[in-house]
């Protein structure tokens, strides 16, 4: 084989070469298990990853639509990367996701030298739109109610965490969101079919499995519910913890909770977006549960699971969101003491139904609201974290620390982020007495480590 390079990144393929793809990703954990997805469809067919644009054959970037912001940062990075392809012209440059399905050919205003355009049902075909030979772009947005994927692997990264899709698209229509029109309608992907894929992921040496969807608990595939799939799950020989994102509140059902209560190796931690504290607001936003529902959700969660760790989302000036609104939200947020939380300016997305009410909160009181509700989350967060010092908690291991030469990282099973000596191999649990933290790491006890983490913020 033959790599030829020019000056210093310049990569010309040999005609035998295997065509080389690079692939960026933006947005949620789900378009990350896609990228592994893609690679893994693309590896089935003749392609290698290569670690970086100026190698590649094929460059996509796997995008994103949650916010304005979102689709600003890819068309930045487009207008940067395009350059590869103008040097060398046989690169394909592709967009793949879901910007592609909210933005569709108007990208293609935007960035005439795109080659592909793919939507997040799409990737099925990607071997074969990359196979053509054509000089105007391909365009393939069909939204598909029935394609999981289920029989494609993706191409891992490896690791002690692995993230399967249990399910795909969204239903719910919050009036916020992109989602349902960009993802399509929700489906399931088979019990036995992901209970397989889990029994392969143990015995290549995966630890964790995290479940993903996004309304993961309304998963169904016609025979089994979300806490069937969760049982069954944990009984698999190898798995040592069982995970899943995101919940929608008002799918938390009573057999849900008991699954997580009588399964130990369910973590006790749940990621419970509640987006507001106003009843009004959430109302508007269509969430389905109002102030009051939500907070006896998180009662019956702490009765059945006592010391469940809790994290969340958090739009703040959504249209008409008055500061009595906000104060609500500030209120839910300090009642609750979320573990954790995402916290977001409200970003008008078109074809939404909120887009019609306008955006109605200046961006300097966004931005003033965003800054005293992380101000309140941050000292919460560092608060419960404080309250962990001196106890023993069990840290399944990822792999080294990255700030701290020779110390390791890994997971409590509330999900929280622990560094702690070199006391055992990465993929076991070690038992380790928390000597320290901050609003978002523990530390656990030994010898100091060589750089300084403590800061209690
Ligand atoms: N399916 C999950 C959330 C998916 S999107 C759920 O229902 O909880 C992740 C988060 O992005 C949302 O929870 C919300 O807080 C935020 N988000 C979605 N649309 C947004 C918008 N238009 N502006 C700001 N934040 C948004
Ligand atoms: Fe968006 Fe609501 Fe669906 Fe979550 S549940 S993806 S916020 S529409
Ligand atoms: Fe973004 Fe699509 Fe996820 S819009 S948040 S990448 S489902």
């Amino acid at each position: 084989m033959v790599i030829a390079f020019t000056g210093t990144h310049t990569y010309y393929p040999h005609p035998m070469d295997p065509k080389r793809v690079y692939i960026e990703t933006y947005g949620c954990q789900m378009n990350v298990a896609d990228t592994e997805l893609i690679l893994g469809h693309l590896a089935d067919h003749g392609y290698e990853r290569t670690a970086g644009p100026e190698t590649a054959d094929v460059i996509l970037l796997n995008t994103c639509a949650i916010r304005e912001h979102a689709e600003e940062r890819v068309l930045s990075r487009l207008a940067a990367i395009a350059h590869h392809k103008a040097r060398r012209p046989g690169v394909k440059l592709g967009l793949t996701g879901c910007m592609v399905q909210h933005l569709r050919d108007r990208l293609l205003a935007r960035a005439p030298y795109l080659d592909l355009l793919a939507g997040p049902d799409a990737y099925r075909h990607l071997p074969e739109l990359l196979a053509r030979d054509s000089t105007d772009p391909l365009v393939d947005l069909r939204l598909d109610r029935s394609e999981t994927y289920a029989d494609m692997t993706p191409a891992r990264d490896g690791g002690v965490r692995a993230w399967v899709t249990a399910m795909r698209g969204c239903d719910r229509f919050c009036t916020f969101c992109v989602v349902p029109y960009v993802r399509g309608r929700e489906r399931s992907v088979s019990g036995p079919t992901l209970i397989e894929q889990v029994r392969t992921l143990a015995a290549s040496g995966y630890r964790e499995v995290v479940y993903l969807g996004q309304t993961v608990n309304a998963y169904h595939d016609g025979h089994w519910s979300f806490a069937d799939l969760l049982r069954r799950t944990a009984a698999i020989e190898g798995i040592l913890r069982v995970r899943f994102t995101s919940p929608h509140p008002a799918e938390m059902t009573d057999d849900l909770i008991d699954a997580m209560a009588t399964t130990p190796k369910v973590s006790p931690y749940l990621h419970l977006p509640v987006q507001s504290g106003s009843d009004r607001v959430l109302q508007l936003m269509s969430r389905d549960y109002d102030r009051a529902s939500y907070l006896a959700l998180v009662h019956r969660l702490r009765t059945a699971v006592p010391d469940i760790a809790l994290s969340t989302d958090v739009i703040v000036g959504f249209p008409t969101e008055e500061e009595s609104d906000f104060t609500e939200t500030l209120a839910l947020v300090n009642e609750v003491g979320f573990d954790h939380a995402f916290m977001f300016k409200y970003s008008r997305r078109e074809g939404t139904k909120a887009y019609a009410r306008g955006d109605t909160v200046a961006e300097a009181e966004k931005t003033d609201r965003l800054q005293r509700l992380i101000t309140l989350q941050e000292g919460l967060a560092a608060a419960r974290n404080r309250a962990l010092i001196g106890r023993e908690v069990e840290v399944l291991i990822e792999g080294p620390a990255r700030r701290t030469t020779g110390w390791l990282v890994g997971k409590t099973p509330h999900f929280k982020s622990t560094v702690l000596p070199n006391i055992a191999p990465v993929g076991s649990l070690a038992t380790v007495r928390i000597a320290d933290s901050t609003a978002h790491t523990l530390i656990g006890a030994g010898a100091a480590p060589a750089e300084q983490h403590v800061n209690h913020s």
